[in-house]
């Protein structure tokens, strides 16, 4: 037992129906997956099973079609995919409950995989309801979650399921469990985060439980020029939540009574707007002029945060520091993650990022391979580095 919660290596699997919530929630463009990460991930746990003598039967979520049965939303697409990436015989069953799902699993043999149909065509789903969740739980002996990028919904399949069958986590969860605990509550110190993105009003609650757990806390991306404008600096047209000037400024004064150095930009990229190679200059934060915005941090502050990360043992990041998407806007993100990437490979420091963003961001940058860990979850990445307790894990304890 670990963390309360019981690991795969613990059940016995011999003939055993195993039904495995997986998230195979995977970006598609035309009817192609783009990024397999979180299918080449729970390999490992289906090897296991399979291995064991058991039988995994896949259950996820794709998409949000609200109880509706919407083609576009349909595992039938890319379940051809997902056996040639897994390398294991799949049966895909047209509805993850009742006959037709019943009667996928009652033919396939021991050594494939059986993939059930997106739970979401099923409004009891996402409302969590135990007689969905019975549905499921009638077609296996065991529920395995190898899903923590689902971990923050309390939906049938990750919540109501678990107190039907006897459960544990999968290899996969696990392995993303145990990395983020080891950062957060017994990191090596001193231990940074940066914190990105556009907006302060959707991390208010990460700051807050941060501040508390880090040494040092980096603020970039749109949501530091809140945090400048709360300290009476000019920031023109930038993109900012004024509103909550007095959130900037309680985080600010919670940091320093809790001993955490917060680090905000000191020199800015400005533009008159936010368009491709749009002309650009660097100035220090107190001159911004009228009609500009700042769209990332400039080249001091970049220097400024890398003299932080020599002395730092364990780093973790989430959100880019600049509107990344649009260049040269994301100059310091990439040359950032640049050099958090080559302190990491020379194992100068243990670097951990997660959020779509920021996995988008280091792609972007071309640096995703050198950091420690990369984690393949958003939103739950996000509650639990918020401190939250995710209904998926608790379900299991
Ligand atoms: C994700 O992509 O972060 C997970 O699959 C959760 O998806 P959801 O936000 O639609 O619940």
């Amino acid at each position: 037992m670990k963390m309360g919660w019981k690991t795969i290596d613990q059940m016995n699997l011999a003939g055993k129906k195993v039904l495995t919530r997986v998230d195979l929630n995977v970006p598609i463009i035309g009817n192609k997956i783009s990024d397999c990460t979180r299918i080449k991930k729970i390999i490992p746990t289906l090897s296991h099973i399979i291995q064991n003598g058991g039988l995994p039967i896949l259950v996820s979520h794709f998409g949000r079609p609200n109880g509706i049965r919407d083609p576009n939303f349909s595992f039938a697409k890319i379940s051809p995919d997902i056996e040639e990436l897994i390398g294991i015989p799949l049966i895909f069953a047209a509805d993850c409950i009742g006959n037709t799902a019943e009667l996928a699993v009652e033919s396939q043999k021991f050594g494939g995989v059986v993939l059930l149909e997106n739970t979401r065509f099923h409004e009891g789903e996402t409302k969590n309801a135990t007689s969905f969740a019975k549905s499921l739980a009638r077609l296996a002996d065991i529920y395995c979650n190898d899903a923590f990028s689902c971990a923050h919904r309390a939906h049938a399949s990750t919540e109501a399921i678990a107190h039907l069958l006897p459960n544990c986590a999968g290899k996969f969860m696990e392995q993303e469990l145990s990395t983020l605990e080891n950062t957060l509550t017994k990191p090596q110190r001193p231990l940074v985060a940066i914190v990105g993105g556009s907006k302060v009003s959707t991390k208010i609650d990460l700051l807050y439980n941060l501040i508390h757990k880090v040494d040092t806390l980096i603020v970039g991306g749109g949501m530091a020029n809140t945090f400048l404008f709360a300290q009476g600096f000019y920031i023109g047209a930038s993109l900012a939540e004024h509103a909550l000037k007095d959130s900037a400024l309680t985080i600010l004064r919670s940091a320093e009574k809790a001993g955490c150095r917060i680090l905000l930009p000191t020199d800015v990229v400005i533009a008159k707007e936010l368009n491709v190679n749009a002309e650009s200059f660097v100035v220090p934060v107190s001159e911004c002029p009228k009609a500009s915005m700042i769209l990332d941090v400039g080249p001091q502050t970049v220097e400024k945060i890398k003299e932080s990360l020599l002395n730092t043992e364990t780093l973790i990041w989430n959100g880019p520091l600049g509107a990344f998407e649009i260049r040269p806007f994301d100059r310091a993100t990439s040359d950032l993650a640049n050099f958090v990437s080559n302190l990491s490979n020379n194992n100068k420091l243990v670097s951990i990022a997660g959020g779509g963003d920021t996995l988008a961001a280091l792609k972007n940058a071309e640096a995703s391979n050198g950091f420690s860990y990369l984690s393949a979850a958003g939103g739950a990445f996000l509650e639990w580095m918020e401190g939250k307790k995710l209904p998926g894990i608790t379900a299991l304890q």
